[in-house]
């Protein structure tokens, strides 16, 4: 989650009281175990009522069924491919072992006709998502993505929940979607012309008046940065990519840049048959301006009552620096002229970096360095980051994330810790036209 902008936010403190959540863990049944069955498919894919577009989804759908998963219960997978050219299916955030990371680094693509079963424990509760992680600008472009909920045993439940995953398309004249766009694509990203909120261009979605409802949010664009707003109405942020914040902060919009996920409170709305707008507010992440768009709309129902109650506090997240840090690595995120190519999006100079290693219960503080004009959202594998510093300033609240935005000419301080899971894992912009580019670094985590 990125709204660390303090320039499009403001914070004010939640008013409402009641019990901090301490307990964050679960406790399994013995032999407990959640299975689920993913195939990958072409689809046909009903972006509207009478439109369909070829695409790609899993069990048949786009996006993929939504995983319901328990905190720190196995978690088994099996997956299929049933597409005409190879896949894999990355976890996005969940810190599995390396081997279930679903990358070409560390297993074989699964290749049409075969099946591979994933496994893993969840450790941490959040809204987490599912996506290729092979020819990705064009298998994400197609569908192929969908989300991973963890739930800790106490989880915080409001009046109601909706998973919103996000996604822009872009559809050519005939109606199907349109082919990449090559260099100008390569460069940008690709952003589409409609707007999907779970795979459905601009739905209507409903709240009762006087409820209070957790959305979970994931942004899976290709590109687009998306400032969230609501009808201009306030809502509470109460979590981000790692599970909740520490205590909900309230704000008119929030800044999710590609596989980014925020989960917010949202309502009570008063005025039943009203109808605001779920906006993408205008955003320059480089020369080319957006003007605001629509994703949906949600219509105020007639009203119900409301036993929902935001906690005042809703998490401690232990800071992992307290005083000056040493900055241990600097990752330079860059664009550089090639011959054979025209250009590159690179790391310390090189496409497709090798980085060094680290070690397993060593503190890494790093620099990210954005040298370029244009904004890019940094991913690491596997494991989570505290933001120290933006170009120097503290964010306005502590949080676990797993992507964060680098302004153009800009410093993002982190902080982690790899825990003890070694092999071979990677960072990198999660533009996927981006990454694809060479903006990407692998890594060994050694013991
Ligand atoms: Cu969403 Cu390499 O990741
Ligand atoms: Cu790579
Ligand atoms: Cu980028």
């Amino acid at each position: 989650m990125t709204n660390h902008r303090m320039d499009c936010m403001k914070a004010t403190a939640n008013p409402m009281e009641s019990t901090p959540i301490t307990n964050y863990g679960a406790s399994p049944e013995p032999g407990e175990v959640i299975r689920y069955r993913l195939e990958a498919g072409e689809v046909d894919w009903e972006i509207a009522p009478g439109r369909t577009v070829r695409g790609y989804g899993l069990n048949g759908q786009v996006p993929g069924p939504v995983l319901d998963a328990k905190q720190g219960v196995p978690l088994e997978i099996e997956f299929t491919n049933r597409l005409p050219e190879p896949t894999v299916i990355h976890w996005h955030g969940v810190r599995v072992p390396a081997a279930m990371d679903g990358t070409e680094v560390v297993q074989r693509l699964v290749h049409p006709g075969e099946t591979f079963t994933y496994r893993f424990i969840p450790p941490d509760a959040g809204t987490f998502w599912y996506h290729s992680h092979a020819n990705e600008t064009e298998q994400m472009e197609k569908g192929l993505y969908g989300a991973l909920i963890v739930r800790a045993a106490n989880e915080l439940t409001l009046d109601a929940e909706k998973i919103l995953v996000f996604d822009d398309l872009r559809v050519d004249k005939s109606g199907q979607i349109a082919k990449f766009g090559g260099l100008m694509d390569r460069h940008n990203g690709r952003e589409g012309n409609v707007r999907l909120i779970n795979g459905t261009s601009e739905p209507e979605l409903s709240i009762a008046a006087g409820q209070i409802e957790r959305w979970r949010i994931v942004n899976a664009s290709s590109a687009r940065y998306i400032r969230l707003s609501l009808g201009g109405r306030p809502f509470q942020i109460i979590g981000t990519d790692g599970g909740l914040i520490e205590a909900p902060v309230t704000v008119e919009e929030v800044l999710l840049p590609p596989a980014d996920r925020v989960e917010i409170a949202v309502g009570p709305f008063e005025n039943e048959g009203a109808v605001l707008g779920i906006d993408d507010l205008p955003y320059h992440r480089m020369a080319r301006k957006k003007n605001a768009e629509r994703f949906g709309t949600i219509r105020v129902t007639p009203r119900k009552v409301s036993t929902a109650l935001v906690p005042a506090r809703l998490r401690e997240i232990e800071p992992l620096v307290t005083d000056a840090a040493t900055v241990r690595r600097t990752v330079k995120l860059g664009f550089k002229m090639s011959l054979r190519r025209g250009f590159d999006f690179v790391v310390n100079g090189e496409r497709h970096h090798h980085d060094q290693q680290v070690k397993v219960g060593e503190l890494q503080v790093w620099d990210v360095v954005n040298t370029t004009m244009m904004d890019h959202p940094f991913h690491l594998h596997g494991f989570f980051f505290q933001v120290l510093e933006i170009d120097g300033k503290k964010p306005v609240w502590r949080s676990v994330e797993d992507v964060i935005n680098v302004p153009p000419k800009s410093t993002v301080r982190i902080a982690w810790v790899p825990d003890d899971r070694p092999g071979m894992w990677m960072y990198h912009c999660h533009i996927v036209e981006h990454h694809a580019a060479g903006m990407m670094a692998h890594f060994e985590v050694v013991r």
